[in-house]
């Protein structure tokens, strides 16, 4: 069965800082969104479509563009937004049934294993997602930085990316959710929406996502230690 690949790499990382958008900060000698791509094409997908943002000046000098398989489009204001511009580029060329699925630019330590587990779960009709089970205790702070309440944790998962559906599916689970929807901030969250349940895939607590500053010298970490393992 042929699978295709979304990549959302069109934000500007406002939580990161900096003036390099973080999917183009070195990680290990090569831009972080190199090493997700590069993860990425090893499950052999029909096509990838990597979304930009307006104007970006750091994907043309990429080394580590030019595989034949990676199409791009132009991303909008939400995540949700460039989701959409990727999967729209796909029209025509991904079939409804087809599984498509989305992975962020900024986790650069997916691994190989993750991505075979959940196209395993392609089957599923509300789609997959690589989660963990949360392992910190949950606190919900107010305004000026007090613990207002410990939530409960029992059941709950961090979900990561890459997370599957069905091209046909997500297309209309998208379309359902408004453009500039802050509030949909994975792919899981629009198939909910729609009335979908989702199959959690349990991936690796390895998966993380580039968000802080901090976070670059961790996944620095984490691929020294893959390529040692
Ligand atoms: O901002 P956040 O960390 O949730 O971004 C996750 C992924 O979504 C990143 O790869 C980022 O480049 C992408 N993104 C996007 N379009 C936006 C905002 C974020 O493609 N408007």
């Amino acid at each position: 069965m042929r699978h295709w690949i979304v990549v959302p790499a069109a934000g500007s990382g406002r939580r990161f800082g900096g003036g390099v958008p973080k999917q183009y900060l070195e990680l290990g000698g090569r831009p972080v969104i190199v090493h997700a791509l590069e993860r990425l094409l090893r499950s052999d997908p029909a096509g990838l479509v990597v979304v930009l943002a307006p104007g970006d000046e750091h994907w043309p000098r990429l080394t580590g563009r030019d595989d034949p398989r990676i199409l791009t489009a132009v991303g909008g204001v939400e995540r949700v937004d460039s989701v959409r511009a990727g999967l729209a580029l796909l029209a025509g060329r991904a079939a409804p049934e087809d599984p498509v699925l989305v992975h962020d630019a900024v986790r650069p330590c997916v691994a190989l294993d993750d991505i075979r587990a959940l196209l395993a779960a392609a089957d599923h009709p509300g789609g997959a997602v690589l989660a963990v089970p949360v392992a910190d205790t949950l606190k919900r702070v107010d305004d000026s930085g007090r613990v207002a309440a410990t939530e409960p944790r029992a059941g709950l998962w961090a979900a990561q990316t890459p997370q599957l559906c069905r091209y046909g599916v997500l297309v209309a689970a998208l379309a359902a959710a408004g453009a500039g929807d802050a509030s949909i901030t994975d792919e899981a969250a629009a198939l909910e929406a729609a009335g979908h349940r989702p199959q959690v895939v349990p991936g690796r607590r390895d998966n993380i996502k580039v968000t802080w500053p901090a976070d670059l010298a961790l996944a620095a970490a984490i691929l020294a230690a893959q390529e040692g393992a």
